[in-house]
């Protein structure tokens, strides 16, 4: 049965910009730079939904009344830092947007997520809250980071990835009901490690060079 509140954007170039980030061959630089340009196309679903509402303009050959975005105020929010390397087509289609980062790091006892960084808004609970991270493996960091954002005031809130895995995606729809998961796809599994397969690798060490 489809979740109407999972959607794969399913655009060719998504498709095609994808296939060549999973590529071993693709190097840093234009790693990088698809991932910002997947990040802008996927942009234009995720904020589908923004309320327009009409301006009076003057064209050089007439008044009109237009139509601009209105309504929420907009927040990115990068889970660091591979989330950075899809912070950027956001930007680029929102210049005006709030950004916030959150860092988490995975305890090697407990395996949960430590929050060791956290720096939003003040005024969440005005804004529509996208928060992106290109990997969606376990959820359990997407998860905390939500629930994190939602003790901050955020409300509304969508999450951006480029991969998914079946058992992220279980887990976030289970921890928050309420949020809207965007991937560009919805690969086959995690391995023992937590790597997505097939994947694309580790996203911050490809995005950054790290390795
Ligand atoms: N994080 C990554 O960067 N890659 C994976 O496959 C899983 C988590």
């Amino acid at each position: 049965m489809t979740d109407p509140m999972v959607t794969v954007v399913d655009h060719p170039l998504v498709e095609h910009k994808l296939s060549l980030m999973r590529s071993i061959e693709t190097p840093t630089g234009d790693f990088r730079r698809l991932a910002r340009e997947i990040s802008l196309l996927m942009g234009y679903e995720v904020l589908r939904d923004l309320k327009v509402q009409p301006v009076d303009i003057q064209t050089p050959m007439e008044p009109m009344t237009a139509r601009q975005v209105s309504g929420k105020k907009l927040c990115f929010i990068s889970i660091l830092r591979a989330g950075d390397g899809i912070l950027g087509g956001m930007i680029d289609l929102v210049p005006s947007a709030r950004i916030g980062h959150i860092g988490l790091y995975r305890d090697p006892v407990s395996h949960t997520p430590i929050e060791y960084y956290f720096k939003v808004p003040e005024d969440m609970a005005e804004r529509l809250t996208v928060v992106v991270d290109p990997m969606l493996a376990t959820g359990h960091s997407a998860e905390a980071a939500i629930t994190r954002l939602k003790r901050a005031g955020a409300s509304a809130i969508k999450f951006v990835c480029l991969i998914a895995a079946p058992e992220g995606v279980a887990v976030l729809r289970r921890g928050h009901p309420d949020v809207a998961i965007f991937a560009a796809a919805i690969d086959r599994e995690l391995d023992e490690h937590a790597y997505i397969r097939p994947g694309l690798g580790d996203a911050g060490d490809r995005l950054f060079g790290t390795k």
